[in-house]
């Protein structure tokens, strides 16, 4: 019997749109992956950096599990390992772990009474509102909304960011839209799905800088702060979910777990595709502490380098660039960690059920920089 290969078609993103990333799959067997299709999978994810296979509804937490292992066949274990177990950190009470698959993470929204082993979870979809300092008013809250977190998955402290991460639709409410609002005094705005994930491309992102910018990511590194998600944690986010204000209200290192300075992560700003050579800007906005420049210079001042950061990226977030994941059911969205930035969108009603897995794993090895 012959096999047909897989189809790897481009997304075609709407009119208006300079989207240039994001590709479906058809003709895969997800649950039984052969290396012959996963090399063609693994090459359109690095082409594309966020790829669609409809109908995957019935893929077992395992195949999820192995699928995103194959990226990085040395990973193990979640991308933010047991820190989730850190109550302080603002991502512990957005995950429910699948107690035979622990890798696999159950995220959505409102009570789920059986799934996986896991009974009587509620799950929260997270809210802008947790996160940014202004808020949308609560009486037009279902009619808009915000990007929550601009972010790479990471624990940025102690592992290394994931290759790949995994998302797969089980269960999504449909029908309404939203308007998000950047509310950062542009005016932009983008109608979204309910309950979209936007995803933005680090390589238009950088591809877009200055000559001088260029110059400068790619011989600077950024120093992420230790236990970033409770570092953060009393701090708020900006109007657009691209970093946090500086108001002197992260949590000082007297207050955090204990410090291993080796576990700190220094990163290059810039990060090599491994199948195109080309070079993405990928910071983590929030998580960011300090610059570290070419000549040798720290920039230790929080403020500046948030506001360093948030100029090199604000431009590659703007409407014609956001690609916006028209979720339904069955969905399997596998995208490139370390190519694109990517943020929760949307605000649901409590009877709304919204049921995703997600997959990551701490990788092997650091990302290679220019
Ligand atoms: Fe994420």
């Amino acid at each position: 019997m012959t096999v047909s290969p897989p189809v790897v078609r481009p997304l075609h993103p709407g009119p208006g749109s300079q989207v240039d990333f994001g590709a479906q799959i058809d003709g895969v067997n997800l649950e039984s992956l052969t290396d012959e299709h996963f090399a063609i999978v693994r090459d359109a994810l690095y082409r594309h950096h966020v790829v669609v296979f409809k109908n995957q509804a019935k893929l077992s937490p395992k195949a999820q599990y192995e699928l995103t292992k194959r990226f990085d066949p040395a990973a193990e274990n979640y991308g933010h390992g047991k820190t989730l177990d850190a109550k302080r950190s603002i991502l512990h009470p957005d995950l429910k772990t699948i107690p035979h698959q622990p890798q696999v993470q159950v995220i959505g929204n409102g009570l789920i009474p059986s799934y996986e082993g896991l009974e009587n979870v509620q799950l929260r979809h997270p809210h802008h509102r947790t996160f940014h300092r202004d808020h949308i008013p609560d009486d037009r809250d279902y009619d808009f909304t915000r990007f929550y977190r601009w972010h790479i998955d990471a624990a940025l402290y102690d592992l290394y960011p994931p290759q790949v991460t995994t998302l797969l639709a089980v269960n999504v409410p449909k029908g309404r839209r939203q308007t998000l609002l950047y509310d950062d005094g542009t005016g932009e705005e983008l109608v979204v799905p309910l309950g979209t994930t936007a995803f933005v491309s680090g390589q238009q992102m950088f591809e877009r800088l200055s000559p001088a910018d260029k110059e400068f990511v790619q011989t600077s590194k950024v120093e992420y702060a230790p236990h970033p998600y409770i570092w953060m944690s009393s701090a708020r986010a900006l109007p657009t979910g691209l970093g946090l204000h500086s108001e002197g209200r992260e949590l000082p290192e007297s207050d955090l777990p204990p410090i291993d300075p080796r576990k700190i992560m220094v990163y290059p700003m810039t990060w090599k595709n491994p199948v195109s050579g080309k070079l993405a800007l990928q910071i983590h906005p929030s998580a960011v502490r300090r610059i570290h420049c070419a000549d040798g210079s720290v920039v230790d001042d929080l403020s500046r380098v948030r506001d360093i950061v948030y100029k090199l990226q604000r431009p590659a977030i703007s409407p014609q660039y956001v690609y916006a994941h028209d979720w339904e059911d069955g969905d399997l969205v596998l995208f490139n960690n370390r190519g694109v930035l990517h943020s929760v969108v949307g605000a649901f009603k409590p009877d709304e059920v919204r049921l995703f897995r997600q997959c990551n794993l701490a990788a092997s090895e650091p990302p290679a920089g220019p």
